[in-house]
């Protein structure tokens, strides 16, 4: 690997080798070196107790950066450059990691309550001084706040108020308490975070309708067992048949007004959402895209009635409560589509071919024989089925890029492609058994957002080349590529670089999840080049590129899974020598954590030691 790549994007670097899934370290490039922003338990308002896991409570963790940091946006001010909001959220918890055994079992309602706390978001302010690239948060920054599993949401558009939502203790229909499961995100042109509420459906103990098993919420008692703390996470309880429905949405923060209140968008349809991305059309129009994250499931995107207003963030945050949903048909156009191993391509030397977005509401009305506009939205996963649409190998971000207006959909993996019963591969979908993933390009007719025809392609097909070759990276050398495995949520640079970080490479080609540069035009088309490892047990999220400033930030999710409170697979990031040495503010154990990469001027080669504040 060279370099710099060959198309722009300021951050020069030479690919690192892929890392052995037992390193417990943060691995950067040459001239790189790191640190940890911000850490599960890390007080966030002024008067915060500073973390001390022995000691947790659930009023603590409420004022404390929360659990498993996945979406991470950075946004700085634009008028001085050294001050700004980071923004993240929390998408699950791990309470063996996070509790010591018998207290857990003693104190089941405080654990389910800290562990309610640890979801949702934290809003933290972040600043550095001159010629310092180290960003550090401020603890009792003006615009910090934690939004939990208990903060009050509004519900608006077409769905809000249906019976569909209402419960005992919200009569309206409107007023929702918590987030939960938020996995990607995206920020909006207009400076709001959207987040998607994704794996719902471990939170909820359900009466087995079929509308409960389309969404993956079983007749049983929950691992969690929240249900028996919170009557409202038991579907059988009485008056809290739909407190379901009430989650799996978009949800959008104004990280700028701590004092707002976040809303959930049904517009946007329910469903595992990924994340959303927003992308301003031609004509004005804000269009979300949004995948939907399980095995089999619909890509979507969403227009709005009304248009974008340049510096009018008021009318900008109504835009997602009203307009068109639509969901993804693909075509292929060869005979020939499965790759298998033997290298095969399509007949025509691609896989590729058209598209048609469907419509499942449209001005106001639902598309969709039998569903009222009510029922396409809270169940939008049997309106896609209703309507043909096509059944993807796990959609997670999908994403447009601000160079090219070309949609990305990142196909983490599908196992169950292929089985018995199971649809088979297809163009879009090449590959049976699809351990390592995939990753789409799509482009709207006339590159139009609003467009309802689109075309496609297939950027790359996941793996490690040298074992596997049942790979493909547009005609770039597979030899030469870094291995990439379950690609999960994207990024772009300034210069229009597709960055992709992983999720479950440590369970396929068996090496740390990583950050890869993947490079999009030029002769170069396909290259994939690894930026960074994550630690052990940990999952790659949120990336950030902020190339033309030398950093990259992502999220450090669930380092050392797998392992126990008592024995830990990670020590990332405080690294203590033995339980004994744990200093103040410090755990003997792994944090999930925000981690800025950054250019080295010193010359030091960034091997994972800089994890001081
Ligand atoms: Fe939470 Fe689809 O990953
Ligand atoms: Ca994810
Ligand atoms: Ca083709
Ligand atoms: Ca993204």
């Amino acid at each position: 690997a060279g370099k710099h790549g060959s198309n722009g994007g300021k951050l020069g670097f030479q690919a690192i080798a892929p890392v052995s899934r037992s390193v417990d370290s943060m691995t950067v490039p040459e001239g790189y070196d790191w640190h940890s922003i911000i850490r599960w338990g890390d007080p966030l308002f002024k008067r915060s107790p500073e973390f001390d896991a022995q000691k947790q409570t659930a009023r603590k963790q409420a004022e404390q950066f929360g659990y498993n940091c996945d979406y991470l946006d950075i946004i700085v001010d634009k008028y001085s450059g050294r001050t700004g909001v980071l923004v993240a959220n929390h998408e699950y918890t791990n309470e063996d990691m996070m509790f010591q055994a018998d207290w857990f079992e003693a104190n089941k309602d405080e654990a389910r309550r800290i562990a309610m706390n640890a979801h949702g978001f934290s809003v933290v302010e972040v600043s550095r001084k001159k010629n310092n690239k180290k960003w550090t948060y401020v603890q009792g920054g003006e615009r910090n706040r934690r939004i939990t599993a208990q903060t009050e949401f509004t519900v608006d558009g077409p769905a809000a108020g249906s019976d569909l939502l209402k419960t005992a203790a919200d009569r309206t229909g409107t007023k929702v308490l918590g987030t939960l499961n938020n996995c990607a995100g995206g920020t909006t042109p207009w400076g709001t975070v959207l987040s998607g509420e994704e794996n719902i459906d471990q939170y909820f103990r359900g009466r087995g309708t079929a509308e409960e098993a389309r969404y993956g919420i079983a007749a049983k008692a929950t691992e969690r067992g929240w249900e028996d703390t919170d009557p409202r996470f038991g579907l059988h309880h009485e008056g809290f048949e739909n407190e379901a429905n009430r989650f799996g949405w978009v949800v959008e923060i104004d990280p700028q007004n701590p004092k707002s209140t976040p809303v959930k968008h049904t517009a946007l349809g329910r469903f595992k959402h990924e994340g959303a991305n927003v992308r301003i059309a031609k004509n004005g129009k804000a269009v979300a895209y949004s995948g939907d994250d399980s095995r089999f499931e619909y890509i979507y995107k969403f227009v709005s009635s009304a248009t974008y207003r340049k510096n009018d963030r008021r009318h900008n945050m109504t835009l997602l409560s009203d307009g068109d949903l639509y969901v993804a048909k693909f075509a292929g156009n060869s005979p020939i589509a499965q790759i298998d191993g033997s290298g095969a391509l399509p007949s025509d030397g691609a896989f590729d071919g058209t598209g048609t977005w469907l419509p499942l509401v449209r001005g106001g009305k639902s598309m969709v024989e039998g569903m009222n506009v009510a029922e396409v939205l809270v169940y939008t996963r049997l309106a896609a089925d209703k309507v043909g649409a096509t059944k993807m190998d796990r959609p997670e971000d999908v994403e447009p890029s601000p160079v090219s207006g070309k949609l990305y959909v990142a196909l983490t993996n599908n196992s169950d492609r292929g089985k018995a019963g199971k649809e088979g591969a297809t163009e879009q979908n090449p590959r049976v058994a699809n351990r390592d993933g995939h990753v789409l390009e799509l482009t709207e007719a006339g590159n139009d957002a609003t467009a309802t025809k689109f075309t496609w392609n297939i950027l790359l097909v996941a793996g490690d080349p040298k074992v596997n070759s049942s790979t493909y990276f547009s005609g770039y050398p597979a030899q030469k590529v870094s291995p990439i495995s379950c690609p999960d949520n994207l990024a772009f640079d300034s210069a229009g670089n597709l960055w992709i970080s992983t999720d479950g490479a440590p369970g396929t080609i068996g090496y740390s999840d990583a950050l890869h540069k993947v490079t999009l035009t030029g002769k170069d088309r396909g290259r994939v080049e690894q930026f960074l490892a994550v630690p052990t047990g940990a999952e790659t999220c949120g990336p950030v590129i902020h190339d033309k400033d030398g950093s990259v930030f992502v999220a450090v999710q669930h380092p050392g899974e797998g392992g126990s409170f008592a024995q830990p697979a990670s020590l990332f990031p405080d690294f203590v020598a033995a339980p004994g040495k744990v200093k103040k503010g410090q755990f003997y154990g792994p944090r999930p954590s925000v981690v800025q990469v950054f250019k080295d001027h010193k010359g030091n080669n960034g091997n994972g030691h800089g994890h001081g504040r």
